[in-house]
């Protein structure tokens, strides 16, 4: 396993613990949004069974949980898993009504379930925050059963050189946006550095399939800026 730094994990804590109260308005407000369009994509794709339980890992206030009841009109169970009590609690109360969704707080690196225990596994817009990808991702197919399918949701990489520069401009304001609204830049500048050092949508193909996933592959949102990736536990 990487060895990880701690400080590691206190800059992610304390980024997410920041936002946590102002975090669905600065996603609508940063991607005009698009994130929504996005994550139905995501639900669209991963197309959804009565009955199924669905593991949504790096939770946040449970978007993904909400679109997946929505979709199989409320017949089945999701797992919300989140190490952030802040982002958790938030969660909860947004959606306290949703009978359907259990709360776990923990990490992807080491999910407190039986193996064989799931239907589907999503994680949207978290695997670039995981302390250890390939640990998370042994740890997505441990849990799912046999015949289960993991979905990613994550920024990504412009294949488009003209995309690729406005994008870039673009991502110069998101920190005083984020100031603008919120009174603080840092989390943002974090966004902005954490999504241009994260892997091509080839290389995150590729850490899939190292890590046991079979038939991988991905589809490019918005020109590459966001892509979904999946694979199989076969
Ligand atoms: C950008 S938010 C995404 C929230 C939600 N999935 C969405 O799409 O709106 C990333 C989340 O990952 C969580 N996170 C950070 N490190 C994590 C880890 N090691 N395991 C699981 N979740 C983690 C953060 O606390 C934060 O809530």
């Amino acid at each position: 396993m990487k060895n990880i730094k701690q400080s590691e994990i206190d800059l992610v804590t304390k980024v997410f613990s920041d936002v946590f109260d102002k975090y669905d308005l600065m996603n609508d407000v940063m991607s005009l949004g698009i994130h929504r369009i996005w994550k139905k994509n995501m639900i669209d794709w991963m197309a959804p069974q009565k009955g199924n339980h669905l593991i949504d890992v790096a939770s946040g206030t449970g978007d993904i949980a909400k679109s997946f009841l929505d979709r199989i009109n409320f017949q089945g169970k999701v797992t919300c898993v989140e190490p952030n009590e802040l982002m958790l609690k938030a969660g909860k109360k947004k959606l306290k009504s949703f009978n359907e969704i259990q709360w776990i707080s923990a990490g992807a690196e080491k999910l407190p379930f039986e193996s064989e225990s799931f239907d589907l596994y999503s994680v949207s817009f978290g695997v670039r925050n995981f302390f250890d990808i390939n640990q998370s991702l042994k740890e997505a197919k441990r849990v799912l059963k046999t015949g289960g399918r993991i979905f990613c949701l994550e920024f990504s990489k412009v294949e488009n050189e003209i995309l690729k520069k406005l994008y870039k401009t673009y991502s110069k304001s998101i920190p005083y946006i984020g100031k603008y609204f919120t009174g603080k830049s840092e989390p943002y500048q974090y966004l902005v550095d954490s999504i241009d050092k994260f892997y091509s949508q080839e290389e995150l193909s590729e850490i899939f399939r190292k890590n046991g996933f079979d038939k991988v592959k991905y589809r490019n949102l918005s020109g590459g800026i966001a892509a979904i990736h999946s694979g199989w536990k076969i």
